[in-house]
């Protein structure tokens, strides 16, 4: 009998069908992009409206592709934490519904661990632990020793901007779109990523597995529009092609100076990655290349289960099948505290 996972952290209604082996049986992502893109970001109040509006149709929407029925399914799972409070508490207030009408078992799980459980989904008995985990998404940039699949020890991450919103920052600055991730990729193409020389911070200290992305996105703005400039147009052609890549260079170059410390650290000899970002080709590339240099193995999800989705939500199945259930007092968490595993 399969659980059904539910995932309002942020912009995306999610919802998926999965068994208990972790095969995916449907999964269902509504994006609010266009509705946020006129804002250039995502805008709390409105994506909790937008949540309330597509939670039903949503969830319907995977059960009926699953080809089963709602009495099919045996438990609820949802995201929890981290996420806007108004956004994660439609997703809740949905799975408490389902989970009180059908006297089922309901979960909470970390969108942050179930990121890099997408491994576990799409790459089965390869995803093995302990690993380094990195997680880069719109919101966070964590580097994670991996214990198991709910085991997660952070080891360190960003401590102002989170990757992907660097590329969203980014992306507006140069007069691209949102979400900016695979504005940037795009428009990155054909570009020099050595045209322009741009920082990467904390790079080269080795005492720390922290990063910092805000920098590279304040020289960005200065190379794009130096300080007292009047405003002219937006870079286009070449120009935006290599500030495009430089920009890509620079942030992927930040985060793999850290997974390499990171695996020296741990000694451990499989690198997972997960998040938004994690959907970014040249990032990809640069974590397959250190695996290679360094002979371990690298396990990256599709690019359907690096952005928000539902199906990650497979993570729940770690609890329930210890028979765990936390009730309808579950309750949802702002933020991850960085100190505490997810
Ligand atoms: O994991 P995700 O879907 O949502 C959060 O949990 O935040 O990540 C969204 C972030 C956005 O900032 C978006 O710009 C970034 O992931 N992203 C990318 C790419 N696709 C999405 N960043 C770089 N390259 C991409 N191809
Ligand atoms: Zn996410």
């Amino acid at each position: 009998m399969p659980l059904l996972a539910i995932e309002t952290t942020c912009d995306e209604t999610a919802a998926a069908v999965i068994d208990r082996s972790r095969t995916v049986l449907s999964s269902v992502v509504a994006s609010q992009e266009a509705i946020h893109a006129r804002w250039r970001g995502v805008v709390p109040e409105v994506a909790s409206r937008a949540h309330v509006e597509r939670i039903i149709p949503v969830i319907e929407e995977a059960i009926r592709r699953s080809g089963l029925e709602i009495r099919a399914i045996e438990a609820v799972a949802v995201a929890v934490t981290p996420g806007l409070v108004g956004s994660l508490l439609v997703g809740l207030s949905a799975a408490k519904a389902i989970a009180a009408a059908r006297s089922i078992p309901i979960v909470g799980y970390d969108h942050i661990a179930a990121h890099l459980y997408a491994c576990r989904v799409a790459h089965r008995d390869r995803m093995r632990y302990p690993c380094v985990g990195l997680v880069a998404s719109g919101g966070h940039t964590s580097l994670f020793h991996v214990r198991g699949p709910i085991d997660l020890v952070r080891l360190g991450g960003t401590i102002d901007d989170a990757a992907g919103e660097a590329f969203d920052k980014a992306s507006s600055l140069l007069g691209l779109g949102y979400p900016g991730g695979p504005a940037i990729e795009r428009a990155a193409i054909g570009g020099d990523p050595r045209a322009f020389r741009l920082p990467r911070p904390l790079s080269a200290d080795t005492d720390t597995l922290d990063m910092s992305f805000s920098g590279l996105k304040t020289a960005l703005r200065y190379l794009v529009r130096p300080p007292h400039a009047a405003e002219g147009p937006p870079p286009s052609g070449q120009r935006l092609a290599d500030l495009a890549a430089s920009f890509e260079q620079a942030a992927v170059d930040t985060i793999l100076a850290k997974v390499r410390l990171a695996v020296e650290r741990t000694g451990c000899d499989l690198i997972a990655i997960g998040g938004g970002v994690a959907a970014n080709a040249r990032l990809r590339a640069a974590v397959e290349a250190l695996g290679a240099e360094l002979g371990l193995e690298v396990l990256v999800p599709p690019l359907s289960l690096c952005t928000d989705n539902a199906a990650m939500g497979a993570i729940a199945w770690e609890r329930l099948e210890r028979g765990e259930d936390d009730g309808l007092s579950l309750d949802v968490r702002a933020g991850t505290d960085r100190k505490q595993r997810p």
